[in-house]
């Protein structure tokens, strides 16, 4: 089965809505109308209303950096789905490692945001990945599939076959280390391997695995050409739109 690849992008906490506005125009007339890649683009929330606008009528697609998990209520700060489908999102990060890093994201508030998100139109991007103490450790498939699992937990094969999941080893995040295309497909493969296992061959061989950290207009090529790895989530590299283009043409 054929997996559309993706390339998507995560401003993070850069750009204000003018910085938004004119980048997204930049991109509109490098990207628009290429065929065979999903492309999206996750600004940030106070720009997401300015990227419905210059996006209208684009094949360039957005979505959100996160998401609560309750529908409505009390949670000063936060953002539900509604309001993220409101705006026009169609996808959403859960789980970044930023998130876990510095929000106290756990395993647990990932899987109550992937729940929440599933039971909307929006489609999840959802990150895992190791520290590199992990990776020294020889922990990844222990931290990675056990993070994997417990995401997914409750979940339907259904519901999971509308995740797109993102492999983000922590130590190649914005650090200029990539994982060489070896060690990302050895995880890559690790992961549909469980999913086969825990689920079954049709949803392991449709769901689409992304690489992120310091992916570049330089490197882009050479992971994308291994077998498991179905697209690229961009921090620093898809600030600008020459070469967030260039990636989406790899
Ligand atoms: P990077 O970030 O491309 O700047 O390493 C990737 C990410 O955090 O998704």
């Amino acid at each position: 089965m054929a997996r559309i690849p993706v390339i998507a992008g995560n401003w993070k906490m850069y750009k204000t809505r003018p910085e938004v506005k004119s980048t997204l125009e930049a991109l509109r007339k490098l990207v628009d109308g290429v065929e065979g890649v999903e492309v999206v683009i996750c600004p940030t929330a106070t720009s997401l209303a300015t990227a419905a606008e210059v996006l209208e009528g684009s094949t360039i697609r957005f979505g959100a950096q996160n998401v609560h998990w309750a529908a409505e209520g009390a949670f000063t700060g936060e953002l539900s789905c509604a309001m993220l489908l409101d705006v026009g999102c169609q996808y959403v990060i859960i789980g970044h490692s930023e998130r876990r890093q510095y929000f106290g994201e756990t395993d647990e508030t990932v899987s109550k945001r992937l729940t929440q998100a599933l039971g909307t139109d929006l489609t999840p991007i959802l990150c895992i990945g190791e520290t590199l103490e992990e990776r020294e450790a020889d922990r990844v498939s222990d931290v990675v599939l056990g993070q994997l699992k417990r995401a997914l937990a409750g979940l339907t094969e259904d519901q999971i076959s509308r995740i797109i999941i993102a492999y983000e080893p922590v130590w190649a995040i914005g650090t200029g280390r990539t994982a060489t295309p070896e060690i990302a497909q050895e995880v890559h493969s690790m992961i549909r391997t469980c999913l086969e296992q825990e689920y079954s061959s049709e949803l392991a061989e449709g769901l689409r695995i992304l690489y992120g950290g310091s992916v570049k207009p330089s490197n882009v090529a050479e992971l994308m050409a291994q077998a498991d790895i179905d697209g690229a989530l961009v921090g620093g590299a898809s600030l600008d739109a020459e070469s967030f283009a260039q990636l989406v043409k790899y």
